[in-house]
């Protein structure tokens, strides 16, 4: 066996069902979950009617370059959303089937294993799928810790120079899981400086992209890059999923884009890993990114959440309207794991501890004393969540 599966830590929700487990909830209470962040608004029709319609494409083998029309759709789309100058689909973009097996694949891509030491930056807390790949391609995993006192950025300052000569690979996630940062121009800048100077590759994990407040999209990686000068986006890839825009997590639907010598050599290593997006799903995808109406009305839902549930919990729980994403990163009055086991025996209300999100670095872990509640539910149920999370807070 491959000694580095040694090396996985246990997935969070694993961690919080033995959690649940040693204290039963109270069955009086209806179920709630806050803690997955799964989208759970209705897929829109016209995504349903795309598939259908294109069902004849199981017939075919997919390339793994998938096909021009959807290429086409995502470059079509990104100038849209961020006014870059056109990508070229030949070269600049490729579909991933989920970003989740995009963002563990690009890993076994970039890392040379043969370097005395690799190393990948991570932001802490995290989605674990980036350490889960760094160690499966033989890497260590350096964790930078998100800083409070800097409105939750994260902390590359804490990398000293001897570790960023051997850092390989840089995971940002922005909007952040689960804090809702979004990267500025000038975060960018800084970390554009410390990959030319160091060499590594920015891998940017942008799923939370479209879950705004209408007012204020979020900057993206190639926008920034862009207005930075980095035409040819050096050592940079995007990573954009449909999973949370367009309400379709099952579809596994997502794209790559950026520096076309990183492009070339994941194209490469997606060929043997053999990922190809099925022919319907991509007929689905390239309608899916081709429409914004539905993105729109998806980001109405999370706002009117965001309005009901913020204000009770700010009642109770340290906690701030997030830039982006659909997460609630709230402090916890009393230890995080506690807090998460206790709400849920009491009042079946499933939260997520931030100490399950993040690892200790710097001494200590920068998720512990939170909680992540996922906005994902119906409103009603939002608030009913909201709700018991007041009584039980009150109750501490
Ligand atoms: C930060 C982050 N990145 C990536 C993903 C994966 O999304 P998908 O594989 O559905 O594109 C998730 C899923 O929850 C996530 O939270």
């Amino acid at each position: 066996m491959n000694p580095d599966l040694k090396r996985l830590h246990p997935y969070p929700f694993e961690r919080l069902r033995a959690l649940f487990a040693s204290a039963p909830a109270d069955a009086g209470y209806e179920p709630i979950s806050l803690s997955i962040g799964e989208p759970k608004h209705p897929t829109p029709a016209f995504i349903h009617v795309a598939l259908t319609e294109a069902l004849s494409g199981l017939a075919q083998y997919p390339s793994t370059l998938g096909s021009l029309e959807l290429r086409g759709a995502i470059c079509a789309w990104l100038t849209r959303r961020y006014g870059v100058a056109p990508l070229d689909p030949e070269t600049q973009v490729l579909p991933v089937t989920g970003t989740r097996e995009a963002l563990f694949a690009i890993a076994q891509t970039v890392i040379d294993r043969s370097a005395r030491q690799a190393r990948v930056v991570c932001p802490n807390p995290f989605y674990q799928i980036y350490e889960g790949a760094a160690l499966l391609a033989g890497a260590e995993v350096l964790y930078a810790n998100i800083d409070p006192e800097q409105d939750d950025a994260v902390d590359y300052a804490s990398i000293t120079p001897a570790q960023w000569a051997t850092v390989q690979l840089v995971y940002t996630c922005s909007p952040a899981n689960p804090t809702g940062k979004v990267m500025t121009l000038e975060d960018w800048r800084l970390l554009f400086a410390l990959s030319d100077r160091y060499g590594f590759v920015i891998v940017s994990d942008e799923c939370y992209s479209e879950i705004y407040c209408d007012e204020s999209p979020p900057l993206g990686s190639l926008e920034a890059a862009q207005r930075l000068g980095r035409t040819d986006f050096e050592r940079l890839v995007c990573f954009t999923s449909l999973s949370k825009r367009s309400n379709v997590p099952g579809l596994r639907s997502g794209f790559v884009a950026g520096d076309r010598r990183i492009l070339a050599q994941f194209l490469l290593y997606r060929t043997y890993h053999g990922c190809a997006m099925s022919p319907p799903v991509q007929a689905a995808s390239a309608k899916a990114w081709a429409d914004e109406e539905h993105v729109v009305l998806n980001r109405a839902q999370y706002r009117q959440k965001f309005a009901a549930v913020t204000p009770l919990i700010q009642s109770v729980l340290a906690t701030k309207q997030p830039e982006a994403a659909f997460y609630l990163w709230a402090r916890t009055p009393i230890d995080d794991e506690v807090f998460a086991q206790q709400l849920h025996a009491a009042y079946n209300v499933a939260v997520l501890p931030g100490s399950y999100l993040g690892r200790t670095s710097q001494g200590h872990n920068p998720g512990r004393g939170h909680v992540r509640l996922a906005l994902v539910a119906p409103v009603q149920q939002c608030l009913e969540a909201a709700e018991r999370i007041v009584r039980y807070a009150r109750s501490i």
